[in-house]
């Protein structure tokens, strides 16, 4: 007789936000992996269905629970079934979501998942099970190895989370709690591991990269480490805070060649009043001299950048220094966002902009950012770049990949380019892609 007992149980994980979250979607995977789990990516087949939220922007609880509802049937067919809420929203609503949403069995916060499979025992015993605590100990190293399964060529890397820089719009401090950075031995060990398994591009993750502190000399001699790995080629980092590029961060960009002319740096606002009242510490003049220093080290670095349009109290003045900043600075790469109130933050306390003010100027800024996308993307054509080939494409004998300055590239290449950096010639710019030949 076939034994059902030992058939591994299906985990479905729902990523909401950031690629923190995508990271730790991966170990809490692992982490469950330990207790029989195999992932699906379909909700129906499920065992277990976590939900990795976001918390940066409003409606995010309210989008989760509407799609906790939607899960309503399916445990009533599969009472078995056990749901999960993970992530920001986790953190900051706790026992809320479980009395709001009865048909959740277990929350758990972004710090506690290495908890996660003695939780599950906890909910396959019928109890619900909390936590959102912020504990002492390193969640990743508790956690057991990241598996050797076959990857693809590119992955994340968390090296530090929190923020202890308190912009005065964002709950990051709150939910992810004060800065906290890993020790580069264990970063490294990590990191050779993922070559090992055949990881070519590593992309370090925090929320304040930046101020990593785990190595004596800070991100950049993390860099420097990661460096000497042989078969790894490629590195990035993200997200930082202008006021921790530092001048070894810097030099890295212009001597270490893994790591990859592409910066993401923040600003948010042009215009000091507005960047005083977000507490953000630095004015747009320092910001464009920091952008000269870090382009004088590297011409050719692709800068990327956040903005939020419509904070509190922001007039047409503020916002037209913050398009003057965007026209001077020259982004190859964006995110923008309409200001959104997040309750316990020191913004929320401000009178509101109207709506359709927000979304007026959102539109503008963006028409902006995506010319200068466009241009940036154009002036790729005719030049030779390295591609890092990641996966096939629709047609027949077609391969896509990133640039260094993190284009999508396709090429016509047999896929024994898998994997590899190859030399491209790109001879076209579309809507979000570049098509080349392999040279
Ligand atoms: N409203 C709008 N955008 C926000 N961000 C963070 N908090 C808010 C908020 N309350 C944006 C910032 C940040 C990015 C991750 O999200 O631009 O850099
Ligand atoms: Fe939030 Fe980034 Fe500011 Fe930290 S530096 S408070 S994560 S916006």
């Amino acid at each position: 007789m076939v034994s059902f007992m030992s058939e591994p149980k299906k985990l479905f994980i729902k990523t909401y936000g950031c690629q923190m979250n995508v990271y730790d979607s991966e170990r809490m995977a692992e982490a469950l992996g330990s207790k029989g789990y195999i992932e699906t990516t379909s909700a129906d087949d499920a065992d277990m269905i976590l939900l990795n939220t976001c918390h940066i922007r409003e409606k995010a609880a309210e989008k989760v629970y509407s799609e906790l509802g939607r899960y309503k049937d399916l445990k009533a067919e599969k009472p078995d079934l056990k749901i999960g809420v993970a992530g920001c929203v986790a953190q900051a609503e706790g026992e809320e979501i479980i009395r709001r949403q009865p048909l959740v069995d277990l929350v758990v916060g972004p710090q506690s998942y290495h908890r996660l499979p003695a939780m599950e025992d906890a909910v396959r015993a019928g109890e619900k099970a909390l936590d959102t605590d912020f504990p002492e100990d390193d969640k990743f190293d508790t956690l057991t190895k990241r598996a050797k399964v076959s990857r693809g060529p590119t992955a994340f890397l968390t090296v530090q989370e929190g923020c202890d820089k308190f912009c005065a719009f964002c709950v990051v401090p709150y939910t992810r709690g004060a800065e906290v950075s890993r020790p580069s031995t264990r970063i490294l060990r990590e990191a050779e591991e993922l070559v090992a398994s055949g990881v070519r591009e590593i992309t370090l993750l925090g929320q304040n990269v930046n101020a990593y502190h785990g190595h004596e000399n800070g991100l950049a001699g993390l860099i420097w480490d990661l460096d000497k790995i042989d078969g790894l080629e490629r590195i990035r980092f993200t997200t930082s805070h202008p006021n921790d590029m530092d001048e070894a961060l810097i030099d890295a960009h212009a001597s270490c060649e893994k790591l990859m002319p592409y910066l993401h740096l923040p600003v948010q606002s042009g215009s000091n009043s507005i960047l005083k009242a977000m507490n953000r510490k630095h004015t747009a003049e320092s910001y464009i001299k920091l952008i000269a220093r870090i382009r004088k080290a590297r011409p050719d670095l692709l800068l990327s950048g956040d903005f939020i349009v419509g904070f509190p109290g922001e007039t047409e003045q503020d916002f037209a220094d913050t398009m003057d900043l965007i026209r001077e600075v020259h982004y190859g790469q964006a995110y923008s966002f309409k200001y959104s109130t997040r309750p316990g933050t020191p913004a929320a306390e401000k009178p509101q902009l109207p709506d359709e003010v927000m979304n007026e100027r959102l539109q503008a800024l963006q028409s902006l950012l995506r010319e200068q996308q466009t241009e940036t993307q154009n002036t790729m054509v005719g030049r030779e770049v390295k591609v890092l080939f990641e996966k096939s494409g629709r047609e027949d004998g077609q391969m896509i990949g990133k640039s260094e300055y993190l284009h999508a590239v396709y090429a016509n290449a047999p896929q024994s380019v898998f994997g590899t950096v190859q030399s491209v010639r790109i001879t076209e710019s579309s809507t979000n892609s570049l098509a080349g030949t392999l040279i």
